[in-house]
């Protein structure tokens, strides 16, 4: 199947890290010429490119992956090793990432992206075994973990929740860990209390995958945000460097949230806008974390008042599970993201995330369901690149990143060209 002339453009220059400018520039096109081939076809003014242009795209592209791969790999060594916390090849928190490592991450999830798009197959973990250990409710993080093991070649063996796991009968972590390890050759683990996460690694050498640890981190989830924001401001030609992000919601409890500003930190000059409930506002220390590479931190109540002229939204659930004799007082109508406000507020080219579940029950006032059919919201995309980057994540902690390329068969079943039934260009299926 030949890539869509709009897919590739935008590949290349999310990697590239160039805006349509400068993109147009480095190719030696007009800005106009090329606005024309990013219509999605079928669209009046929309231009076939000429295949040549897009044969030199993929050449600047593969030329500028080698260059990077050979400089990083000169000097530093393998990826795995440079983001290794006590020597071990393991991910607890996004403070193992800098933004070359983070970007490197990235350009294996790019390389996952014909298999996560069942196009093709890999076995390059045929015989390998993930244990998923999850005592703490999940549905997407567990699956997704799952599947991108499988989609490598490896098996899965999960247990959930405390009740139906050894730990209901005292067991502690250093002995559940060690006796895992015997068993599997990585394991992620989900747990209710933050910190319980690195006693499990730390109990083990094998490697480990923070699935989430109580209100600590979520590193797998901020990984594929970013990644998200990045393949999305690709599309609509904007750079992360100098943009705005509003974080809505639970901001005190929320780990996703946690995660991904350490995360956006890397880059330059953001302005952050924090908006939550009274008592529900981001911890001090993260706020100090976030306060480095000239950027701007605003704190409000007023979601109205916050998102004025945001680039992305990222709205979470409020995490009453850890509440801790908080009240939610005042949490109403006004606090919910939705059409009518993200219409009078932000950019015309918002992006709306969210990292799931969210809660659709009567009075939650979590991210609204009327932007369901608006291309703004990205929070399915968001959720289908969670296998892309957790494939890259297991490739790398397992060194196997530099076998997929060539591990690679074509698909012997037909998946449908859209995954959902309102999924559009956008989703960068073809
Ligand atoms: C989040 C989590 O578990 O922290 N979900 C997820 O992993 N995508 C968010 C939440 O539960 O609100």
């Amino acid at each position: 199947m030949a890539i869509a002339q709009q897919v590739l453009l935008r590949d290349a220059m999310r990697r590239l890290n160039l805006t349509r400018d400068l993109f147009a520039a480095r190719i030696g096109v007009k800005r106009r010429a090329l606005d024309t081939w990013l219509l999605p076809e079928g669209s009046q003014e929309s231009r076939a490119m000429p295949e040549v242009v897009g044969r030199f795209v993929t050449e600047i592209v593969e030329n500028d992956a080698l260059l990077q791969k050979y400089a990083q790999t000169a000097q530093t060594g393998p990826l795995r090793d440079r983001i290794a916390i006590d020597n071990k090849h393991q991910l607890l928190s996004v403070d193992q990432f800098s933004r070359e490592s983070v970007e490197e991450l990235f350009q294996v999830a790019d390389q996952m992206q014909p298999i996560a798009r069942r196009q093709k197959v890999s076995r390059v973990l045929e015989g390998a075994v993930l244990g998923n250990l999850f005592f703490e409710a999940s549905t997407r993080t567990r699956v997704s973990f799952g599947a991108a093991f499988c989609r490598l070649g490896g098996s899965v063996c999960d247990t959930t929740g405390f009740t139906f796991s050894s730990m209901a009968k005292g067991e502690s972590i250093y002995d559940t860990s060690r006796v895992m390890s015997g068993y599997v050759d990585a394991m992620v683990i989900r747990h209710p209390e933050q910190g319980s996460v690195a006693e499990f690694a730390a109990a083990t050498n094998i490697p480990v995958v923070n699935g989430g640890d109580g209100a600590g981190e979520h590193p797998s989830q901020a990984l594929l945000d970013l990644y998200t924001i990045l393949t999305e401001f690709s599309r609509l030609g904007k750079l992360l460097d100098g943009a705005h992000v509003v974080m809505a919601g639970d901001l005190k409890y929320g780990r996703t949230v946690h995660s991904l500003i350490k995360l956006l930190a890397l880059y330059r000059g953001l302005k952050f806008t924090l908006v939550s409930p009274p008592g529900l506002e981001m911890p001090a220390h993260l706020l100090e974390k976030a306060g480095c590479n000239g950027h701007v931190i605003e704190q409000t109540h007023d979601l109205q008042k916050g998102l004025q002229g945001a680039d992305m939204v990222y709205a979470t659930r409020v995490q009453k599970e850890r509440f801790a004799g908080e009240t939610l007082e005042g949490y109403d109508e006004a606090f919910q993201v939705g059409r009518g406000i993200i219409d009078r507020c932000c950019a015309p080219d918002v992006i709306v995330m969210h990292p799931l579940p969210r809660d659709s029950r009567e009075g939650a006032h979590d991210l609204s369901t009327d932007l369901n059919h608006d291309a703004r919201l990205a929070i399915f995309r968001q959720a289908d690149n969670g296998i892309p980057v957790r494939m890259a994540i297991f490739a790398v902690l397992l060194g196997v990143e530099g076998l997929v390329q060539h591990s690679m068969r074509d698909v012997t079943w037909v998946p449908p060209s859209h995954i959902g039934p309102d999924d559009s260009v956008f989703h960068g299926m073809y």
